[in-house]
């Protein structure tokens, strides 16, 4: 196996990605070499290139949702061998990230592949979903600094699938990768209704995802309101705002219980909250947790992946596609590379 591989570099803060050859990786203690045949893009790719946040230590890969093959094993690696299909979370420290044909995988958040689903179908699931439920589960996590989390307990943990049945929970911006996990996992967790702001041209499709009702997100703000609280006239103890806007978390603000909990994905300026807002805070132990669950969930199709649009031209397609996530032209998919597909 040649020692040199393909990547798309970041050379430097706010730098042009670039396409370049650099050594493959080799796998540490607890982690695996994986050959990427899979990596989707997420909006963090384009925030890191265009404001120079999130990411010190440059030159470095970007993606943070992989999947492929273990091509080798590190010391200590239990429970995978060379030739599984895998997926995992990235990290920013460029060794463990997508837009590259190799990438390190630590193995605590690594989970096989069903038969049934592609690696472009598995590269859909590690950020969406991780984001989903560090942001609903993250009381339950015991190093967690996050003290005023949701409380609520995990559906893979004790006795929490089901534990909230009949209680409502609203997500703004259902249609977005991590808005589809959320109702996933809210649906795991028994709430219900479960309501959810999307375009309406995603209703069927959200429904089977878990959502109980869809709402026009392009409705006034006003008539957002009302309509969830035509909807349910009980306290809204938990919403999830996915959508990065000061307007939209206004009224998922308004709308919040008094004693309840709003997750949001990205901070927004509001001088003093009187309700609890939590940032979804970064959070292990809760996705470990979660991954030791996954290859039950996804079994039983418990979870299922965001749908695909391909980029064609392997790495050469990402920075078209992270134009069309900062335009706000993505919608109800997931934009999905194969690095190996290289010219
Ligand atoms: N803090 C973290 O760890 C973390 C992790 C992951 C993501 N994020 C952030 O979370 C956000 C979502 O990420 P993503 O990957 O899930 O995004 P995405 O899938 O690219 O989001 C696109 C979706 O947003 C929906 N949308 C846009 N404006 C909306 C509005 N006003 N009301 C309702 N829906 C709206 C669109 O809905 P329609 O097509 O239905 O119109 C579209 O389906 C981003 O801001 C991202 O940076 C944060």
């Amino acid at each position: 196996m040649s020692t040199l591989q393909k990547a798309l570099v970041l050379p430097v803060k706010q730098g042009t990605f670039t396409l370049q050859s650099i050594n493959i990786p080799t796998p540490g203690s607890g982690q695996l070499l994986v050959k990427v045949h899979a990596a989707a893009l997420n909006p963090a790719d384009w925030i890191v290139q265009k404001y120079g946040i999130l990411v010190e230590n440059y030159p470095t890969v970007l993606g943070s949702d992989i999947a492929g093959i273990v091509e080798a094993v590190g010391d200590g690696v239990q429970g995978f061998e060379q030739g599984d299909r895998v997926f995992s979370q990235g990290s920013i420290d460029g060794l463990r990230a997508g837009f590259q044909q190799y990438s390190l995988f630590n193995v605590n958040i690594t989970a096989k592949i069903p038969a049934d689903m592609t690696f472009d179908q598995a590269a859909t699931i590690p950020l969406g979903l991780a984001t989903a439920a560090r942001g609903l589960y993250t009381s339950s996590a015991p190093e967690s600094s996050e003290s005023e989390g949701t409380q609520l307990t995990a559906p893979w943990e004790g006795d929490g699938r089901g534990k909230y049945t009949g209680k409502p929970l609203v997500v703004f911006g259902a249609s977005s990768s991590v808005g589809q996990y959320v109702l996933q996992l809210a649906r795991l967790s028994g709430f219900s209704p479960i309501i959810g702001t999307a375009s309406l041209r995603h209703t069927d499709y959200l429904k089977s995802l878990g959502a109980t009702h869809i709402i026009d997100r392009a409705l006034p703000a006003d008539s957002l309101r009302s309509e969830v609280e035509k909807i349910t006239s009980e306290p809204l103890e938990v919403i999830y705002n996915v959508v990065p806007q000061a307007a939209t978390q206004d009224i998922a603000f308004d709308l919040l219980a008094p004693s309840g909990c709003l997750v949001t994905v990205l901070p927004l300026a509001k001088a003093e909250y009187s309700k609890r807002v939590i940032w979804v805070p970064r959070n292990h132990a809760v996705v470990v947790s979660l991954y030791k669950a996954l290859p039950d969930l996804l079994k039983e199709a418990a979870i299922r992946p965001n749908r695909v649009v391909l980029l064609h031209g392997g790495l050469n397609g990402v920075v078209g596609g992270l134009e069309q996530l900062e335009n706000n032209l993505v919608s109800g998919v997931k934009l999905v590379v194969r690095p190996q597909e290289t010219a």
